[in-house]
């Protein structure tokens, strides 16, 4: 069954949808994204994801081509369109597509390009966390700025390969000695009750999941140390996980070969999994 996409403006099943080869997206890379869940045909945290998005083009002084409360609308066309109950929608903006390949960005009369598309997907249920994810781990090749959602996901698509190789789930990667986070993730472990993730800053994307799981996870009277963790530190945890908008909150149950307590996922990353989809859901757009 075709999708229908969104594209600067236009409704349009997605073999109809066009984007133009000058397009700097294409090109350069040069823009940024999002990824909202949805669960029972509602958006989950829309607004987090609205707010990063324009903190994502501010940073890289690009002009929104469309507004918040027009984009809500246009996630919302697109789960009732496509009937959409369990998965996500992407959305992208670029910089646009000027006359020609330039490095320098285009005037401001080039307005941005705006796409968004509807991915059905499984997020939920017992089968999905029932095995937890085997981790292992790879420099971070990337920029600096990773806390701008852009489109450059080449070394995270690379990271996940390596993953795939050697017969894993993903990636975490690693920066003088300590994890940043996953390809696609942020990365936790836990010790002696405590759950440790890594402080923000331009070193990992803000996760929008991850700031709603911090939140509950100190409503429930747990322990968070916001710092960085090297990879002995992780092997030798009692639990880990990941969260993002596309796994919620994933247990880790191996890294790098090394199983972590019996093997199976962690009741800290269970329980938070549960608390999150459960209040994420009440709140759901
Ligand atoms: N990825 N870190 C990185 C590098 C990410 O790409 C993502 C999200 C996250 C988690 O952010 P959030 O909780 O806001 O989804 C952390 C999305 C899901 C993706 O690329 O598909």
């Amino acid at each position: 069954m075709s999708r229908i996409v969104y594209v600067n403006g236009e409704y349009l099943p997605e073999t109809e949808a066009k984007v133009s080869i000058f397009d700097r997206g294409f090109l350069f890379a040069d823009g940024v994204y999002e990824v909202t869940s949805v669960l029972g045909g509602k958006l989950i945290d829309f607004d987090g994801h609205a707010r990063r998005l324009e903190r994502s083009l501010g940073e890289l002084d690009m002009t929104p081509p469309i507004g918040r409360d027009a984009l809500l609308e246009v996630h919302r066309q697109l789960v009732a369109r496509n009937g959409l109950e369990e998965g996500m929608i992407y959305l992208q903006i670029t910089r646009g597509a000027p006359a020609d390949r330039d490095f320098a960005f285009p005037s401001e009369e080039v307005p941005g390009t705006v796409v968004l598309f509807p991915q059905a997907k499984t997020l939920t249920g017992p089968e999905i966390a029932a095995k937890g994810w085997r981790i292992v781990t790879v420099d971070d090749l990337r920029w600096g700025r990773r806390d701008i959602k852009t489109v450059q996901l080449l070394y995270p698509s690379m990271g996940k390969m390596a993953a795939k190789a050697a017969g894993a789930d993903d990636a975490w990667m690693v920066e003088d000695g300590h994890v940043t986070e996953g390809t696609s993730n942020n990365a936790y472990i836990v010790k002696d009750g405590k759950i440790v993730t890594r402080h923000l800053g331009t070193e990992i994307l803000h996760g929008i999941t991850r700031a709603a799981v911090l939140r509950f996870a100190a409503e429930a009277q747990m322990k968070v140390e916001e710092r960085a963790f090297t990879v002995e530190e992780a092997q030798a945890a009692d639990e880990a996980f990941v969260t993002s908008a596309s796994s919620f909150v994933m247990p880790v149950v191996e890294i790098d070969g090394v199983v972590l307590g019996d093997g199976t996922p962690g009741p800290i990353a269970m329980r938070l999994r549960e608390i999150y989809i459960d209040e994420s859901r009440k709140v759901a757009l």
